[in-house]
């Protein structure tokens, strides 16, 4: 009985996430949270052109986004369980499911530049994390940029003292978490799609992020200042559910290997652009005030944020932070 139970069940998950080979055509469902005028919307909808168009129609991909199928945590668990196949989570968004060491992108200016995302994306730290994922039953395909974060609130945010006792959204980081705590402030963790109701209803009084997601999701008309900090990075690591992906037959794998390569050539060179016009659609729309800081206004916040690092050594591991730093070349000071 205990064997037919088993059995039963074997073939209940076989039908979930089987071998991709037997579906034809191979359907790849790609969830995500975001609108599709984005950096990562845009790239998921080009991965998906260039898939279907490179497998000649054997590969469909059906691109989901603004947390239509599923929210932040939810999501990855649909892909473990075999639900959906493909997503592009935040990289700070890695924590819950067992992968602390990914949130050593969100320590306060660690990256300076983009050039040094690269270095770090392509090296062998982006390597490293991608290799954690397989114990989870997760292959990392490629890494898309988003860009950096600006901070908004219905007050002023110039000092770091601007920031104590109020409290602001974050991505299930503990790193984030860390990081608004060292300024004073209230941190809470919340799914990407509630960040708007939060800040508008005032649940919430403030929140970080990219002026493209920030603009799309219209966090602008109900925040009265965005303080352009640029303190941190969101990202995405493209993943997949490791057993479908490897089901499918090589030469159909290779062909969407390729699809992902030039998808992601095609987001991460317009990314910078994207978040540009967003932010210039933000002060032009003239409902939240863009700030920009002075060099020491901003050396201060830097100041402020820099035990963070010390703070979160035991967690994301204090060799992989100086690792990343020999490679980006930031940190606090630099
Ligand atoms: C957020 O939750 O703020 C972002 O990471 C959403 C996203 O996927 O860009």
């Amino acid at each position: 009985m205990r064997k037919l139970i088993l059995s039963a069940a074997s073939v209940a998950l076989l039908a979930l996430i089987g071998p991709a080979a037997a579906q034809s055509p191979i359907v790849i469902k790609f969830s995500h949270v975001v609108a599709p005028n984005t950096p990562k919307g845009l790239a998921a909808d080009k991965f998906k052109e260039l898939a279907e168009k490179y497998t000649d129609g054997k590969v469909k991909v059906e691109v989901y986004p603004n947390s239509q199928l599923y929210k932040d945590k939810e999501e990855l668990d649909a892909l473990q369980l075999g639900a959906v196949q493909m997503l592009a989570p935040s990289i700070s968004k890695f924590g819950p499911a067992g992968v602390k060491e990914f949130e050593v992108f969100d320590l306060p200016y660690i990256l300076p530049d983009i050039a040094a995302l690269r270095k770090v994306t392509n090296g062998p730290v982006g390597a490293k994390l991608f290799k954690l994922l397989d114990a989870k039953g997760i292959t990392g395909l490629a890494y898309w940029d988003n860009g950096f974060k600006i901070m908004s609130a219905n007050k002023k945010l110039i000092e770091p003292a601007d920031y104590k006792g109020l409290k602001f959204r974050i991505q299930s980081s503990k790193v984030l978490d860390a990081q608004f705590r060292s300024l004073g402030a209230i941190p809470q963790v919340m799914a990407f799609s509630e960040v708007y109701q939060a800040l508008q209803t005032g649940v919430v009084d403030g929140q970080e992020n990219t002026p493209s997601n920030m603009y799309t999701q219209k966090m602008h008309e109900v925040q009265k200042y965005t303080t352009v900090t640029n303190h941190g990075y969101i990202g995405y690591a493209v993943i997949v559910n490791k057993k479908f992906w490897d089901g499918i037959p090589a030469d159909t794998r290779a062909q969407l290997d390729k699809a992902m390569a030039e998808a992601t050539e095609f987001g991460n060179n317009q990314s910078q652009k994207e978040n540009e016009d967003a932010l210039q659609e933000m002060k032009k729309s003239g409902k939240t005030e863009i700030i920009m800081l002075t060099p020491e206004q901003n050396a201060a916040m830097r100041k402020a944020m820099a035990p963070v690092y010390d703070d979160v050594g035991g967690r994301v591991g204090k060799a992989l932070i100086a690792e990343f730093l020999k490679e980006s070349g930031g940190g606090p000071t630099n």
